[in-house]
């Protein structure tokens, strides 16, 4: 006879008890715990997969000098944005999670990716979708796979079995959160379902070396549904998104085992699913016929790629007592520094202003190098004077309103000078090969002596 029982499960770590607790034990977070049915009783359901993972070694410690550097074949991918994004295509046997909002284009990015495998074996599993849904979205992409196969399924046991069957090169789950274990009596998305169901995908994966994507809901605050503990089970965590209105997507990588995580990817939504954009450099400066006060552009990189990008600053009479800032994709607290430097070093009066700041495309950048572009957009709306549109900049801004040098100074002026840019304003303290581009290089070396040369 089967016993049924309850646990309680903690939401945040997935930690679980027998009884209900006010704190986690295991992350130290407060009214957590949610109670949950589970099936104590397990069947001995035991998985053998006819397909072998290649890569298993011997099952004891070993010499790490002895270890002998498996001969890890990644697998390429037709899409070079996702490519890169995976650290240069899929490693056999991993497990990556892709999270984002409804409908940002987690499903068809996956299928568009899915029908793009040649000689590959896809198994596209759905328990969101039915069939014919599917077939209408793979029928407005402009790609084909021969060997892609579908399966509206829910419940891991039936989907083991289709595993076993069909042996696949390569499994997509949409979504995580609406697979069902039998073993488990809780509803789907329930931290011990997503426990159990993502655990058995990973133990598929691992054993047979046959990678798996899973895509995943996103909660309210922008976090992975289900619980943390999902993210430290994968080896790679990738992040679709964009702002539904518009039609850019960025996929970033925000963990891999197998790669860098700085990588973005973008993409464009179109009638015909999503186009690679592998020149963001020209989408992400808008287009515009007359020069218009604070706005500057600057270069970044963004893992191994330059990228030009539009800053723009809004700084206007402070209405209220207490000036407002607001920042959109750059840091809010080097704003801050940024408009004290200003106060103290050049005496621009920022106390009295509100400064709004704004990566245009909805890009976040991390890197300081932007800085100084940030400066010239917020000075140039201070001033009501336009900047030349032909002009870059790039360069950190120290706290004693030095010009800081950048790492890959020179990817970044090529980067420019290859769209078209006249001049471009760094530090002198980049130690830049003479002569070598046909952009023109002013260097400086303060805060003060740039914003003289910049508006006189
Ligand atoms: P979808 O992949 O269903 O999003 P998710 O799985 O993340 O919830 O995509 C949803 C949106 O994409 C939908 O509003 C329609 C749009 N779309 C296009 O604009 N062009 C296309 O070719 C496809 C397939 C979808
Ligand atoms: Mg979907």
């Amino acid at each position: 006879m089967s016993k049924t029982s309850s646990s309680f499960f903690c939401k945040n770590c997935g930690a679980s008890s027998p009884k209900w607790l006010g704190k986690c034990p295991a992350c130290g977070e407060w009214n957590t715990f949610i109670e949950e049915v589970i099936h104590k009783e397990k069947t001995d359901y035991k998985k053998t997969w006819k397909k072998e993972n290649p890569d298993k070694r011997a099952l004891k410690p070993m010499l790490i000098d002895e270890v002998e550097k498996g001969n890890e074949q990644r697998i390429a991918i037709k899409d070079k944005e996702f490519e890169r994004v995976l650290g240069g295509g899929i490693v056999p046997g991993s497990v990556i999670l892709i999270g984002g909002e409804p409908g940002i284009g987690k499903s068809t990015l996956m299928l568009q990716v899915a029908l793009q495998f040649s000689n590959k074996k896809v198994l596209y599993i759905s328990g969101e979708e039915s069939d014919n849904q599917i077939k209408m979205r793979a029928e407005r992409l402009p790609f084909s796979n021969k060997e892609c196969y579908l399966f509206t399924e829910v419940s891991t046991q039936k989907i083991g079995k289709a595993l076993q069957e069909l042996e696949p090169d390569i499994v997509i789950i949409d979504s995580i959160q609406t697979l069902q274990s039998e073993l488990i009596d809780s509803t789907p998305g329930s931290i011990s379902q997503i426990k159990e169901t993502a655990g058995d995908l990973i133990r598929f994966a691992k054993e047979t070396g046959t990678p798996v994507f899973l895509i995943g809901h996103i909660t309210k605050d922008g976090t992975l549904a289900g619980p943390k503990l999902l993210e430290h089970m994968v080896d790679t965590v990738l992040q679709f998104e964009g702002d539904r209105h518009h039609v850019y997507r960025i996929l970033r990588t925000t963990k891999n085992r197998f790669g860098s995580t700085s990588e973005i990817g973008i993409y464009e939504m179109q009638n015909s699913g999503l186009r690679e954009v592998s020149n963001p450099s020209e989408i992400l400066i808008s287009q515009r016929d007359e020069t218009l006060s604070g706005v500057a552009i600057s270069a970044t990189i963004e893992g191994m790629r330059p990228l030009l990008i539009e800053t723009q600053a809004l700084v206007s009479q402070a209405v209220y007592g207490t000036p407002q800032r607001n920042s959109n994709g750059y840091d809010a607290k080097r704003l801050n520094m940024l408009l004290a430097i200003l106060e103290k070093k050049c005496g621009l009066r920022m106390g009295m202003q509100d400064v709004f700041v704004n990566i245009a495309g909805g890009l976040r950048v991390e890197d300081p190098g932007i800085d100084l572009s940030i400066i010239a957009a917020i000075v140039s709306s201070y001033e009501n004077v336009a900047l030349d549109s032909k002009i870059c900049f790039i360069g950190e801004i120290g706290l004693s309103g030095e010009i800081r040098a950048v790492n890959r100074i020179e990817q970044r002026i090529t980067e420019a000078e290859k769209l078209g840019f006249a001049t471009v304003y760094v530090s002198k303290f980049n130690k830049l090969p003479k002569a070598k581009n046909k952009i023109r290089i002013i260097e400086t070396a303060k805060l003060e002596e740039f914003l003289k040369l910049l508006f006189g």
